[in-house]
């Protein structure tokens, strides 16, 4: 396995369009062994998730795993879920506040609203269908990777830039709030 380089804000390649997978090149031992080293850098960095694109790689790929994350300890856990070519579609207009942080923007967090119903239409890494549905904090974190598939950052979402804030500052002000916040939405969505 290798850890990957993550690109930072003001990366160029972060506000690019990432490419669909073939199904040749995603069967592929090249797009395989990238596949591996994206989760392990992911879980590196103890990320929710991470992009292809934000590792220089503008491929429509993304990883997503919540383990009991220390970054996150109030995200509900998600087993490890690659999404290839993910195309995300509201259910409802049910939307839910999320204070976001992201790998690629460094000791920044902020208030992003997100829906709280989607459906996930996708392949995995063997090339089968998903088509599941996601509600609630885990659905804000799949709208957050596949954002960066389209060359968006949370940043770009924030609903009012006052939220903006460093980890530490986080951790002072808003988290005893957001957990009370995140509490309400799982006791509504299941996760
Ligand atoms: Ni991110």
């Amino acid at each position: 396995m290798t850890l990957l380089k993550i690109a930072q804000v003001g990366t160029p390649i972060l506000r690019t369009v990432a490419e669909p997978v073939s199904p040749e090149a995603l069967a592929s031992d090249e797009v395989q062994t990238f596949i591996d080293d994206l989760i392990e850098t992911m879980r590196d960095a103890r990320g929710a998730g991470l992009a292809a694109i934000q590792v220089y790689r503008p491929l429509r790929i993304c990883a997503i795993e919540v383990e009991d994350n220390p970054r996150y300890p109030y995200k509900p856990n998600i087993p490890l879920t690659v999404l290839v070519n993910p195309v995300l579609t509201p259910l409802s207009d049910e939307t839910f506040e999320n204070y976001e942080g992201c790998l690629s923007v460094p000791d920044m967090r902020g208030v992003v609203r997100r829906h709280a119903r989607l459906r996930v239409e996708a392949l995995d890494r063997e090339g089968n269908r998903i088509d599941r549905e996601v509600a609630g904090i885990t659905a804000g974190t799949f709208a957050h990777e596949v954002d960066h598939l389209d060359g968006k950052l949370f940043l770009d979402s924030v609903t009012d830039t006052r939220t903006l804030c460093t980890w530490k500052a986080f951790a002072m002000h808003y988290e005893d709030q957001f957990r009370r916040n995140v509490e309400s939405v799982v006791a509504r969505y299941g996760s």
